[in-house]
């Protein structure tokens, strides 16, 4: 963590603020859900940070899938290219699935994602996203659960990375320019 801290010109959600939320929001959806299992749907790899930490936070039987979509490579600009990488292991048919996401940008990628994994016929279908670019999204998104809206900026940390790096940051933050030289 210290090998990052240089690098971070300001921390916009902090490591306590992060989880608090994610308590909230493990106890909302845990009554939500009440008496049924869930289907947790991260989005590679990001989401894998938010994921492991609000499962923890919801009490009811869990089951874990992932899948990995390319939007944004190592750029820092969103494409509008959504393409599968890495399809689901489960069948969604009849499941109550929810989606896990790291951040929501333009909606394009979840979109798209919603769109694919409404097709295999779920009893239900929610999303649960970390963070929220303000007033950004191209596209209206039933949004269940949302942690933070945050400004337009490029973030790192909490499963976001640049260029692979930052991903372990306990933090969401904003980088210094040089970090991006850097590299
Ligand atoms: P869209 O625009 O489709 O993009 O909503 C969502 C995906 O883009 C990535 N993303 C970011 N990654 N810092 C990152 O490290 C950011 O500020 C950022 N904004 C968008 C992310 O993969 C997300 O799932
Ligand atoms: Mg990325």
């Amino acid at each position: 963590m210290d090998a990052y801290a240089a690098d971070i010109e300001k921390v916009l959600v902090s490591a306590e603020e992060i989880q608090a939320k994610l308590a909230q929001m493990g106890e909302q959806i845990t009554k939500d859900y009440t008496g049924k299992s869930l289907l947790l749907v991260g989005v590679l790899k990001g989401a894998f940070v938010v994921m492991a930490d609000l499962s923890r936070q919801i009490g009811l039987p869990l089951e874990f899938d992932f899948m990995a979509v390319s939007s944004y490579g190592a750029a820092t600009k969103t494409s509008g290219v959504v393409r599968i990488l890495k399809d689901l292991d489960h069948d969604l048919k009849d499941r109550d699935v929810l989606i896990v996401e790291d951040i929501i940008d333009s909606g394009l990628t979840l979109k798209y994602l919603l769109k694919s994994l409404a097709g295999r016929k779920p009893a239900s279908l929610e999303v649960a996203a970390l963070l929220r670019k303000k007033g950004i999204q191209q596209v209206e998104l039933d949004l269940r659960y949302v942690g933070f809206d945050i400004p337009n900026e490029f973030v790192v940390g909490y499963g976001l990375d640049f260029a692979e790096r930052y991903r372990n940051l306990p933090y969401v933050g904003t980088l210094k320019p040089q970090a991006y030289e850097g590299l």
